[in-house]
């Protein structure tokens, strides 16, 4: 049997050969029946003429229904201007005749889509969303481990809260207590560096708050990177590194799914390291003189981080927060934090967020004291303050919101395969 995808009919031309795949539209003109077919690996059109095919085949084509699963011999054609390839169909069997489809040509509201997402992940434009998701998964593992990175998967149930502040997923552990579901992998990844140097994480992340904005999952995936001996500033040019990196590997591997998604990949081509750096105090005298009521010692909104980078074309460092509004475990230098978060430009918020940690153990007994968090649950973490302490720095990625940026999609609802959000969690 000669079956070939979509995105290898190039290599083919001439031949007869066969495809399996789903009519995604489908016209007729009387004696000629033009079928859109997407295999999973690409797009094609094939064209059955009723005068070459037997009897069984044209019924089918006449039958034809959206959605439907087919299998088609047929003979591989060049378009005679574009770069193109459709089939001159030969033979065609339905593998199963779909009822009717409920995602139609017509608009559909968000809420509806959602509702069929299990559908809706057949839309080009969310085909071409997950793949370049892919490409920034496969990325990632590339570049981290040309780095010299260990992958070590931390836990998905959690003794404790990593961040203290945002609200956790909270279930009763067996004779155990509260378990939590993971909000971030950090803090066992700062036990993985000691033990490896260099490690990062990649997994499903939670988070309970109550934010209803189009940044916000209550599950989703964080890359989180762990560097020991590394301080505040390796830390950001190792992130600059990697976002430029992962933004090459879109440009070259997604050409198509850019152009369905009606992404500029000239506007991505200007991400390139270094990415520019404020202080927090910087950023907030830009975002006053921008027109916000921001005052200094706040933490920045949505709106925000949108306005600061309006004339942005890469991201933006904003690091040395004062330590009141951030994590236990950062470092201070001066009354701040030595951490920084990365916003993405076109209005796609934070995406990176991160620090040099704090490695004195005195100074960690202080802070979780401060942040009124149980000593005892946190001894593990102290021990690494004991036995060996370095200096050390990390940062963590929302896959999402990465993906969303690349995309130019504005809801990372849609850059998920199966978004969850506080009023969502079907299907
Ligand atoms: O800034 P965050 O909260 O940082 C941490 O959790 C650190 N412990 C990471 C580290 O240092 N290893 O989260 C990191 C990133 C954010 O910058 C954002 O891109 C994404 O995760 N993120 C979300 N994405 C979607 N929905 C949410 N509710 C998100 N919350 C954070
Ligand atoms: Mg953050």
């Amino acid at each position: 049997m000669n079956w070939v995808y979509l995105k290898d009919l190039k290599d083919h031309l001439g031949e007869e050969v066969i495809i399996k795949g789903w009519v995604y539209n489908f016209r007729s003109s009387g004696k000629i029946a033009f079928l859109q077919v997407r295999d999973g690996s690409d797009f094609a059109q094939c064209v059955a003429d009723e005068a070459k095919v037997s009897a069984e085949a044209w019924k089918v084509a006449v039958e034809m229904s959206l959605e439907s699963s087919v299998e088609i011999t047929g003979n591989v054609a060049k378009h005679p201007k574009k770069e193109e390839y459709e089939i001159q169909v030969a033979d065609l069997k339905f593998i199963q005749r779909s009822e009717e489809y409920p995602i139609g040509k017509k608009e559909h509201g968000e809420d509806f889509l959602l509702t069929n997402r299990h559908l809706w992940l057949r839309a080009p434009k969310q085909w071409a969303i997950q793949r370049v998701r892919n490409t920034v998964i496969n990325a990632t593992y590339e570049f981290l481990n040309n780095e010299g990175f260990i992958k070590m998967d931390s836990p998905i149930l959690t003794p404790t809260s990593c961040e203290g502040t945002t609200e956790l997923f909270e279930m009763d552990y067996f004779d155990l207590g509260k378990a939590y579901l993971s909000q971030s992998g950090q803090l066992y990844l700062e036990a993985g560096a000691m033990s490896h140097g260099k490690v990062f994480d990649f997994g499903p992340t939670f988070r309970a708050e109550k934010s209803k904005t189009r940044r916000h999952l209550t599950e989703f995936w964080m890359m989180d990177a762990e560097m020991a001996f590394f301080d505040h500033a390796m830390s950001l040019e190792l992130q600059e590194k990697l976002i430029s990196f992962i933004v090459e590997q879109v440009v070259t591997k997604n050409k198509k799914e850019l152009e369905i998604l009606e992404r500029d990949p000239e506007v991505l081509k200007k991400i390139k390291a270094p990415f520019d750096r404020l202080t927090y105090h910087e950023a907030i005298k830009k975002l006053q003189d921008l027109g916000s009521d921001i005052k200094d010692g706040e933490d920045l909104g949505n709106d925000d981080e949108t306005l600061i980078m309006k004339d942005a074309e890469k991201p933006l460092f904003i690091e040395k927060w004062p330590a009141e509004i951030k994590a236990f475990y950062m470092k201070r230098e001066g009354g701040l934090a030595l951490c920084a978060d990365m916003i993405a430009p076109e209005g796609h918020g934070e995406i990176i967020g991160g620090s040099q940690r704090e490695d004195d153990y005195d100074e960690m007994i202080k802070r979780l004291k401060e942040h009124n968090l149980p000593i005892d649950a946190f001894n593990w973490y102290l021990d690494l303050r004991k036995y060996g302490s370095v200096p050390h720095a990390g940062f963590g990625f929302g896959l999402e919101r990465l993906t969303g940026w690349m995309c130019g999609v504005k809801h990372v609802r849609e850059t998920i395969p199966f978004p969850r959000m506080i009023n969502r969690i079907y299907p």
